[in-house]
């Protein structure tokens, strides 16, 4: 192999653990990797009280991606969306021992897949929340997902 990727790197790749969808999910964040064009959804099925009860991710990204979200979602899996917000690639690349250089682009797609379900949460929710999301491709944050919001007029 050319690359050298951590032993962790390929045990997330071979049984990545989270994957799928969630039809319950009430959190759905979908981005687009600038750089190679993958594609990477987040679904989070998250409490009243703001606690990521279950997570799953669907990317058609490659073995980077697949590790980085696999730990990723392992590392936000039972926890306040506060801290949710604060997961960085690096710090899933950290846990993971490390990505070839050229493929660190591809941690990015977890972390701001992750924000971009946060924010649709709170979009549905209607609480005004301001995305730390940027860089990503278009239909990720600030993404209207068509769902008509239809103002009833109710009378006296
Ligand atoms: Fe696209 Fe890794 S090359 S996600």
């Amino acid at each position: 192999m050319a690359m050298e990727y951590s032993e962790k790197v390929m045990e997330h790749f071979a049984h990545p653990h989270n994957v799928g969808t969630l039809d319950d999910a009430n959190g759905v964040g979908e981005v687009g990797n600038a750089k190679c064009g993958d594609i990477m959804r987040m679904y989070l099925k998250i409490t009243d009280d703001e606690i990521i009860e279950d997570v799953k991710f669907q990317t058609f990204g490659c073995a980077s991606a697949i590790a980085t979200s696999s730990i990723a979602t392992d590392m936000i899996k039972g926890k306040p969306l506060s801290e949710a917000l604060k997961l960085t690639n690096q710090a899933v690349v950290e846990s993971l021992d490390g990505l070839p250089a050229v493929k660190v682009h591809c941690s990015v797609l977890a972390e701001q897949a992750v924000k971009a379900a946060i924010a649709d949460y709170y979009k549905r929710k209607g609480i005004p929340y301001e995305s730390p999301c940027d860089g990503c491709a278009e239909g990720c944050c600030g993404h209207d997902h068509g769902h008509g919001h239809e103002h009833s007029h109710e009378e006296e």
